[in-house]
């Protein structure tokens, strides 16, 4: 094999690293050799999976909503590991709630958190990354629900379709100064939070439309998520690739 897979010598910043997708992504990047700065609200989450992580891993308490607290955990994960080379936009939230129901305020904090979090950290990181010529990769988390309708998630799909663009444009514009931008749109994957939904009625109801007839694991994201990071995917830039079973195939 030549394609070239291994993080060594790289510094990554997960977002939303406290739980779920984000907390076992850390753990991917840190197996194919990168250092690990693991960001959120709950620091205390952070830490812990850190600590289980080793010395090349790193915790900082992070609003993706504030650019003061985006600016004070990059300064300190850039004394404690470096300058950071690839981040993964991995924060999120969801709400469930029929769109003549939503109250704006709900609207506005998923779409601060999901879509203006990933702007503000995005343009945090690649102004560093310009000001030290390292270059870097960036993997936004986006859904499949930015790209196929369903009904009850008005502001996270219209937020994950906004990544999706962001992606894209910013890949346009950061190509230049050597960082790829890139998204990983996954389907339903079973995690803590969500396998008693999964393994319930609603559950059984969506696996039949996964062609695939399973709901994802983490794991079946790692070979993406390394491919988007690694040296190779380096001539990848302004893609959104889905892991979902197949199931945007088959609409909702
Ligand atoms: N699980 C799935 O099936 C699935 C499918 C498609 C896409 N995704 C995407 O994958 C990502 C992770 O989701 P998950 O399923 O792992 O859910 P999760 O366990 O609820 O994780 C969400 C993470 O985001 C963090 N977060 C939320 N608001 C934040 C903020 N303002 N600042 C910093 N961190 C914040 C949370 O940490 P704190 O509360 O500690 O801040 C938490 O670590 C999300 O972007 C989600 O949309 C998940």
């Amino acid at each position: 094999m030549t394609a070239d897979f291994s993080l060594a010598g790289q510094v990554a910043l997960v977002t939303g690293a406290s739980s779920g997708l984000g907390r076992t992504f850390a753990g991917f990047l840190a197996d194919a050799g990168a250092k690990v700065v693991l960001g959120a609200r709950r620091a205390e989450k952070c830490a812990e999976a850190a600590a289980e992580l080793g010395d090349a891993a790193f915790p900082v308490a992070l609003d993706v909503t504030d650019a003061d607290s985006i600016e004070l955990a990059l300064d300190a994960a850039e004394n404690a590991l470096g300058p950071v080379t690839l981040l993964i936009n991995n924060a999120g939230t969801v709400t469930n709630r029929a769109l003549v129901d939503t109250p704006p305020e709900e609207w506005r904090q998923v779409i601060d958190t999901n879509l203006t979090g990933c702007f503000l950290v995005t343009r945090a990181v690649a102004r560093r990354m310009i000001a030290a010529e390292t270059g870097g990769r960036i993997v936004n988390v986006s859904s499949m629900l930015g790209q196929t309708p369903t009904g009850q998630v008005h502001a996270y799909s219209a937020s994950k379709a906004g990544i999706n663009q962001l992606t894209r444009t910013s890949a346009l514009e950061l190509a230049r100064h050597g960082i790829s931008v890139n998204a990983l749109a996954p389907g339903y994957i079973q995690t803590d939070l969500n396998t008693d939904f999964l393994n319930g009625p609603a559950g059984e109801r969506i696996v039949k439309r996964v062609p695939q007839r399973r709901f994802g694991q983490i794991a079946d994201l790692e070979g993406v998520l390394l491919l988007l990071s690694s040296p190779a995917g380096s001539y990848m830039t302004g893609e959104i690739i889905t892991v979902d079973g197949g199931l945007s195939l088959s609409g909702m």
